[in-house]
C-alpha cells in the first residue's frame, strides 16, 4: 500500500498554514526542530513578543506576550537562557530583572524609533525644567534613560500608573501620542516629548472613516501608540495584550487591528472564524528577528545583552516600581 510522507513538524504547520506557504516551511521546520533541541540542551527560554511572524509566535515562542507580560515572565523564568524575540529595550528589561541569566537578543539592530528619540541628557534636562514633576518613562528606552526616571510604564499599565502617583502634573516620556492618549484618560496634566513609532504614527482618522465606509460593520482596533485622533476615532485601544484578549472575549465578526501587520497573522490563526481586514504597517525591527539568527544566537550564544551595573541598578528601580503598580 502506498504511503503519503507527511511534511515535517506537520503537527506545528496544521496551525500556521493560512498564514506560511508550504513551499517555505520545511526550511522553517528545520529550524524548528534545531531550535528545540538547543532549548533543551541550553536550558534556554524564548519570550516572543506579539509582533513576531508565526513561525516564531506560533512555533517556538515559549512565553509570548506584550510588553508588560514580558517584563513579567522574565522576572519568573526557571532557565539558565533567555532569549528575547522581541526588540533591544526588551531583551534589557529582561536582563534588568534577570541579571544572572544570560540574555541573549538574535540580532542587535532590532531598534525602536521610541527608543532611539530620546538621551539620558535630555531626561536630566526635563527634569531641571520641571522641577518635582514626576518622571514616566515608557519601556521602549534604553536602560539609561530609564536610569534617570522615576517609575516605567507600558501601553498596558500607563495609566495605572500615572494614577498611582496621585500627583496633578507628571512628565511622560518618549511617546507624545501614548502620553496624549492616558492625558485624555485620566485627567492629569502630562508634558510630554516628541517621540513617535514609526509604525503607529501612520495611521490616520480619514482610515478609520475609510474602513468604516468600505467595510461596514467593522470593528476598528488601536494601539495607543497610534494618535489621538485615531484612537478617538475607534471602537477600541489597548496595549496589543488588552487588543488581543479584546478580539478573544468580544469576537468582533469584522475587524482591523491598527497595529503592526504580525499581530492580525497571529490572531487570526486562533480565530480563523473572524474577517480580519488588514490596514497593517511593518515595524523593520521586530522583522529582524527570524527562526535563522533565533537559532544561531542559541548555537552560538551571540548576542548578549550587557547593562553597566551603576545605570542597571538605577534602571531596575523605575521598572519594578512599575511592577509593583498592579
Ligand atoms: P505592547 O506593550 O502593547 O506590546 O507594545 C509594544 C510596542 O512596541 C508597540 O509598538
Ligand atoms: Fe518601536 Fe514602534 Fe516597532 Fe514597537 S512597533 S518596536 S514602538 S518602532
Amino acid at each position: 500500500m502506498a504511503t503519503t510522507a507527511l511534511a515535517p513538524r506537520e503537527d506545528l504547520y496544521g496551525k500556521v498554514s493560512q498564514q506560511i506557504p508550504a513551499i517555505e516551511w520545511p526550511v522553517f521546520a528545520a529550524d524548528i526542530d534545531a531550535i528545540d533541541e538547543l532549548k533543551k540542551r541550553r536550558n534556554a527560554v524564548i519570550l516572543a513578543h506579539n509582533y513576531q511572524t508565526p513561525e516564531i509566535y506560533h512555533c517556538v515562542a515559549d512565553i509570548v506576550g506584550d510588553s508588560l507580560a514580558l517584563a513579567r515572565e522574565a522576572q519568573r523564568v526557571d532557565a539558565d537562557v533567555i532569549v528575547l524575540a522581541g526588540v533591544h529595550f526588551m531583551a534589557e528589561t529582561a536582563k534588568l530583572l534577570n541579571p544572572e541569566k544570560t540574555v541573549l537578543i538574535p540580532d542587535t539592530h532590532a531598534g525602536c524609533s521610541l527608543a532611539e528619540s530620546i538621551t539620558p541628557e535630555d531626561v536630566r534636562m526635563l527634569r531641571r525644567s520641571y522641577p518635582g514633576a514626576p518622571i514616566v518613562t515608557y519601556v521602549n528606552t534604553s536602560a539609561a534613560v530609564k536610569a534617570e526616571s522615576d517609575i516605567c510604564c507600558t501601553s498596558g499599565n500607563a495609566r495605572a500608573v500615572v494614577e498611582s502617583l496621585g500627583v496633578p502634573r507628571v512628565i511622560m516620556i518618549p511617546d507624545e501620542y501614548l502620553a496624549k492618549n492616558v492625558a485624555a484618560e485620566t485627567g492629569v496634566e502630562i508634558i510630554t516629548w516628541k517621540g513617535h513609532c514609526e509604525v503607529h504614527e501612520r495611521f490616520g482618522a480619514e482610515e478609520v472613516a475609510q474602513l468604516r465606509e468600505d467595510y461596514p460593520g467593522v470593528v476598528v482596533l488601536a494601539h495607543p501608540e497610534c494618535p489621538p485622533e485615531v484612537v478617538e476615532a475607534s471602537d477600541f485601544s489597548g496595549s496589543t495584550a488588552a487588543l488581543s484578549s479584546y478580539v478573544g472575549k468580544n469576537k468582533p465578526q469584522r475587524l482591523a487591528l491598527l497595529t503592526e501587520c504580525s499581530m492580525s497573522d497571529n490572531i487570526a490563526i486562533q480565530y480563523p472564524e473572524l474577517e480580519f481586514i488588514r490596514p497593517c504597517n511593518l515595524c523593520p525591527h521586530m522583522k529582524r528577528i527570524t527562526l535563522k539568527n533565533i537559532r544561531v544566537a542559541l548555537e552560538t550564544m551571540r548576542h548578549e545583552v550587557a547593562i553597566d551595573p551603576v545605570t542597571a541598578a538605577r534602571a531596575r528601580r523605575a521598572v519594578e516600581r512599575m511592577l509593583a503598580v498592579r
